[in-house]
């Protein structure tokens, strides 16, 4: 099984998928994508041998181009992580529940547009909440509305700073990931 990872930024949570499958002779990261220059997720594809594809914003959003690379990879999985833009509708299309993302907090609270990276785990301090978590979920045409697959929480304590629960937050990530990855490819 073929899986393809979408990201924007550092991509932790690409290398930990990419971690989970090494050595599997029954899935694989094929193919990275990131529509952000110089983001970090480029060195992890270049360490690990991984095609990667620099997302140009006018043929994403309106060309057939970068289906006809994930068609012709066979990708079975499209994983968004960090991914920061929309995904469109003749994509989702594509790939009807074979696109999933993950966000960092508890959908559908602190989700949408902007809702992304500290920004979210600002806006759950500022809140005082006493949880947060991760919401793996399947991808539609909206932003972080798509049906949930998994929630986990943890916990806040009133020490808990944004960057505290972000390190919370990404270790259920980095924990989580990988195994709804491999639960959806039945492997
Ligand atoms: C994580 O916070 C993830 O929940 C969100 O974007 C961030 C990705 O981080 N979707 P990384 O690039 O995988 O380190």
């Amino acid at each position: 099984k073929n899986i393809a990872i979408f990201a924007s930024g550092a991509g932790s949570n690409a290398q930990k998928i990419i971690d989970h499958f090494r050595g599997s002779d029954k899935a694989a990261v094929t193919l990275i994508l990131c529509n952000k220059p110089g983001a970090g997720v480029f060195t992890i594809a270049e360490n690990e041998h991984i095609p990667s594809i620099l997302i140009e914003k006018e043929r994403f959003f309106k060309t057939d181009d970068y289906i006809q690379i994930l068609k012709e990879a066979k990708i079975d999985l499209v994983v968004l992580a960090g991914f920061l833009w929309k995904v469109p509708g003749n994509l989702v299309q594509a790939f009807p529940d074979r696109i999933i993302n993950i966000h960092p907090a508890l959908l559908p609270k602190y989700g949408g547009k902007g809702m992304y990276g500290h920004f979210v785990h600002d806006a759950v301090i500022a809140a005082k909440e006493t949880e947060s978590g991760i919401t793996i979920h399947f991808v539609n045409e909206k932003y972080d509305d798509g049906a949930t697959i998994l929630q986990e929480r943890c916990t806040i304590t009133p020490d808990d700073t944004p960057e505290t629960l972000a390190k919370k937050v990404q270790v259920l990530e980095h924990k989580h990931y990988p195994l709804i990855v491999e639960r959806l490819l039945t492997l």
